[in-house]
């Protein structure tokens, strides 16, 4: 798979895949705005919680450039802004821990406001390049639960185009089918109203040559009760300290479905994802355009007037998820001791 996005040295510019033209066209957005980028991430031409902080990354550093600050109190004040206009999602962590290592990059930088605006150039190029390693840390981490010819359930795209590259969840298949000669396979949640499991999961495994089968949201039950699946493995937009899993509408009840049936439930995050200071009851769930549910390819498919409930993501409580895997190790049965002890080794 190719990178999702990438920082282009020589024009100094930003260019991204554009999600919402896949599967059926591969097409780019190439930008040297920072609110361009704000609005790729707002319909989601780009999305999933790491690209995201990537591209808020890469957007402040054209931010930066863009502000022809003389000064760093100038610099802080433009970059202060594009902050708040880059932070368009509130749910995925990602994106504010993004522009706060960038801001804090500008705020703590000795030397000229040239020597300033270069370091956030390269602190955005490194955001991006540490994603990449994350992947493949969680990848490799992801073996220990991961038995060859195992089939893995997935809702929404956690994959390539989720992160810069390779995915979290993108990585757990990737690297076991890798390492056990191809013997993986997944199934894949359309995932409503969106459907980028449809779309983007399917896509981008299919690319790269792994079985994978296509579901509706609706068919979990009957597949777990099957036994089609060993394993649910998915993304997360947020973990908090508590092991709380805030991912893609469906996520919950997918993991309750999980639990009833003996299927382990795992979620897959680099630790950028984590966020250790907010409670449960504070986090913000998305709440999107109720069209997105009432259209379908341009064509009203209910009363165009109907009321609608369109939350984009769910919270799973811990004692639904068996374990979190991410690049500094595995969290068996998430606590909140469990959690603060990875996150503070390195
Ligand atoms: O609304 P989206 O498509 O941005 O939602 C994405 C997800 O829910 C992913 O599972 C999550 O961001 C993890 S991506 C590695």
């Amino acid at each position: 798979m190719f990178r999702t996005i990438e920082w282009l040295d020589d024009t100094s510019e930003v260019r991204l895949v554009d999600q919402t033209k896949l599967p059926l066209t591969l097409e780019h957005v190439t930008t040297k705005s920072h609110e361009r980028i704000a609005k790729s991430i707002k319909v989601m031409e780009i999305r999933g919680a790491p690209a995201i902080g990537a591209a808020a990354g890469m957007g402040m550093a054209l931010a930066a450039i863009e502000s022809k600050a003389r000064t760093i109190g100038d610099l802080m004040e433009y970059l202060e802004k594009a902050a708040d206009t880059l932070n368009t999602r509130p749910t995925a962590f990602n994106l504010t821990w993004a522009t706060n290592r960038m801001l804090e990059v500008a705020k703590t930088a000795e030397g000229s406001v040239d020597d300033t605006i270069q370091r956030l150039v390269e602190e955005a190029k490194e955001i991006a390049e540490e994603d990449v390693r994350m992947s493949r840390n969680m990848g490799e981490q992801a073996l220990s639960l991961i038995k060859p010819g195992y089939t893995i359930q997935t809702i929404c795209n956690a994959g390539s185009l989720a992160t810069v590259h390779l995915g979290t969840v993108g990585a757990v298949v990737r690297v076991a089918h890798e390492k056990y000669g191809g013997n993986i396979k997944v199934y894949a949640a359309e995932t409503r109203p969106r459907q980028q499991g449809a779309k983007l999961t399917v896509f981008e495994f299919m690319e790269d040559g792994i079985d994978t089968t296509l579901i509706t949201d609706g068919m979990i039950g009957t597949v777990f009760r099957d036994g089609r699946v060993d394993c649910c493995v998915v993304g997360a937009d947020r973990i908090l300290r508590t092991g709380h899993v805030i991912n893609k509408i469906g996520t919950y009840t997918m993991a309750i479905t999980a639990k009833h049936h003996k299927i382990p439930f795992y979620s897959v995050v680099p630790v950028s994802t984590i966020d250790m200071v907010t409670d449960p009851e504070d986090v913000v769930i998305e709440e999107r355009d109720p069209d997105e549910i009432r259209i379908i390819n341009g064509q009203y498919v209910t009363v165009p007037d109907a009321k609608v409930y369109n939350p984009a993501f769910d919270m799973t409580p811990p004692e639904l998820v068996d374990a979190i895997i991410t690049d500094r190790g595995v969290v068996k049965k998430p606590t909140e001791e469990k959690m603060r002890k990875l996150f503070e080794s390195d």
